[in-house]
């Protein structure tokens, strides 16, 4: 029967063992966890002492994200991004609150860069003329004009040298940007020439200015040094793109990419590039 498997009332005994053999069994795997948790709080702890507070152990030259020979590459990321694996940026009438919204919040995020010791509050990122792109004008959405914010991937230790690679250089004459010692530049074109026919007038607003050609980032940004204390205290800098005269109803495939003496660019491999997909609808 099963009541008496479960309990034997004749010998007193409950799922096989009586009070005096669950209580034994009861101290055992007291001590016996006790033990156990003692021994992985004992390896946390020795681990948590060993992995560096500000930066992973493995990181630049050291990371195996390091791609063979290589030079490193930073990825370029843009914003207002909805979800990770959706790169459209569709303009409606009466739609664009999320995309404000997404810029809003990401701009929200204070940045101070790390100043050896100290949170350097005097060295937060800013542009002092950021045109139509401001909260107030909705990033240019509401006008069928938007700001896209490009920014450079975070990379511990890296600097990049203002210019370009050997290979690239038929590329950054094409682009037009105007050659700056102590800034890196951001270019975006479409992605065919089709594409880049109905983007005909953007306008790049970078901490140095406006520009009808190039973006550019300050090379006083870098090296981007970790974190403190486990927080984050560095926001990547980052330009807006501006998006004047889109051809209305028609996607169109935008890259961005960057133009370093030190920065690999590869199309195929995703490297110093991003991209994203354009619509304005009326
Ligand atoms: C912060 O940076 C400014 C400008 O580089 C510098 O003059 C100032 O001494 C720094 N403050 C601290 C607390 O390090
Ligand atoms: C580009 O757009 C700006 C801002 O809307 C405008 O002032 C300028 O005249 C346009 N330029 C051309 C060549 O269409």
């Amino acid at each position: 029967m099963i009541a008496d498997a479960v309990y034997d009332s004749k010998r007193k005994e409950f799922l096989g063992r009586d009070s005096t053999r669950w209580g034994k069994l009861a101290i055992f795997y007291f001590f016996f966890y006790f033990g156990l948790a003692g021994f992985f709080s004992t390896l946390v702890f020795v681990f948590m002492r060993l992995v560096p507070l500000d930066r992973p152990r493995y990181h630049g030259d050291a990371s195996c994200m390091q791609a063979r020979g290589k030079p490193l590459a930073p990825g370029l990321g843009f914003r207002p991004q909805i979800d990770a694996v959706d790169n459209t940026i569709s303009v409606e009438k009466n739609q664009i609150d999320r995309y404000v919204k997404s810029l809003h919040q990401y701009l929200l995020v204070y940045y101070w860069k790390y100043d050896i010791d100290r949170f350097n509050q005097t060295k937060k990122f800013t542009i002092s003329d950021p045109g139509d792109c401001t909260p107030q004008n909705q990033y240019g959405f509401a006008s069928g004009k938007p700001c896209i914010l490009v920014k450079i991937n975070k990379i511990i230790g890296f600097e990049p040298k203002p210019g370009y690679m050997p290979e690239d250089e038929e590329a950054y004459q094409n682009a037009g940007c105007r050659p700056n010692p102590n800034a890196i530049s951001i270019h975006c074109t479409g992605e065919s020439a089709a594409d880049t026919a109905n983007i005909q007038n953007i306008t790049y607003i970078s901490e140095n200015g406006h520009d009808k050609n190039c973006g550019s980032l300050d090379t006083k940004w870098f090296p981007y040094q970790g974190k403190i204390d486990r927080q984050d205290v560095y926001q990547a800098p980052y330009i807006w793109v501006q998006f004047n005269d889109v051809k209305p109803n028609v996607p169109i495939k935008v890259i961005c990419r960057i133009y370093a003496e030190n920065i690999n660019y590869n199309k195929l491999g995703y490297r110093a590039l991003t991209q994203f997909e354009l619509i304005i609808k009326n």
